[in-house]
């Protein structure tokens, strides 16, 4: 059984105030608080331990944005399970995706077992869709998706998760693992990124590639 988990959060409009003072100048926003996080990952995990009971589950999760889902998720499957982990990062300009790039590759058997393939946010489906065959290949049993964050407006690709924590519309989120130019992974909630903190990174990355294309 595959009952795909779908959130439309009415609660996503939380205002600037609830921002920690911090924060404040580069979180335009907290979009999901760190309550509604913890709640509905124990939903998840339910939902994942029915699916999963009975079997030998092998959990791959991507890195890096995935730190602090995984081990919030992980704590609440009460299923004996193996991890590994992929490294897969896709180094691009400002917040568009660029190349995919494997850093790590998986390490533990998956032949046989039903494989739970984690990852923080599915968003144009471009690294599922190149993560996906890598897997397969080692001929799992299955493979579900679970991802904390959906934003399906941006899909380009023609892959669904199984298990999603909230669908979110297209803002460009940072915290709790998901980063900006790799920084915000610690904040404890999913927050939006203030659009000047953007603007004045993509203007420096554009700089530099002015410089490097004139040199
Ligand atoms: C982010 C995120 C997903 C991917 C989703 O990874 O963690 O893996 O982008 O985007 P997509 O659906 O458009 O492919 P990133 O490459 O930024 O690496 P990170 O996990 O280290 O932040």
């Amino acid at each position: 059984m595959s009952a795909k988990i779908k959130t439309q959060n009415s609660k996503l409009k939380t205002p600037a105030r609830n921002v920690p003072p911090r924060w404040r100048k580069e979180v335009e926003r907290v979009l999901i608080t760190e309550d509604q996080i913890a709640r509905r990952i124990r939903v998840m995990a339910r939902e994942i331990e029915r699916d999963f009971r009975g079997r030998e589950m092998v959990v791959v999760s991507l890195l890096n944005g995935t730190v602090m889902f995984l081990a919030d998720l992980i704590r609440h499957l009460s299923l004996p399970l193996r991890l590994d982990f992929m490294g897969v990062s896709s180094y691009g300009a400002g917040t568009e995706s660029g190349d995919l790039v494997f850093t790590k590759e998986l390490r533990l058997d998956v032949r046989g077992r039903d494989v739970l393939l984690v990852d923080d946010i599915l968003d144009t489906g471009k690294t599922m869709s190149r993560v996906l065959p890598k897997i397969r290949v080692l001929k799992p049993r299955r493979i579900k998706i679970c991802v904390l964050l959906d934003k399906p407006s941006r899909r380009t690709e023609g892959v669904e998760a199984d298990y999603v924590g909230f669908q979110i519309p297209d803002f460009f989120v940072i915290g709790y693992g998901l980063d900006f130019a790799e920084r915000y992974r610690n904040l404890p909630f999913v927050g939006v990124l203030h659009p000047h903190v953007c603007k004045q990174a993509c203007q420096r990355i554009n700089e530099v590639e002015v410089r490097k294309s004139s040199r």
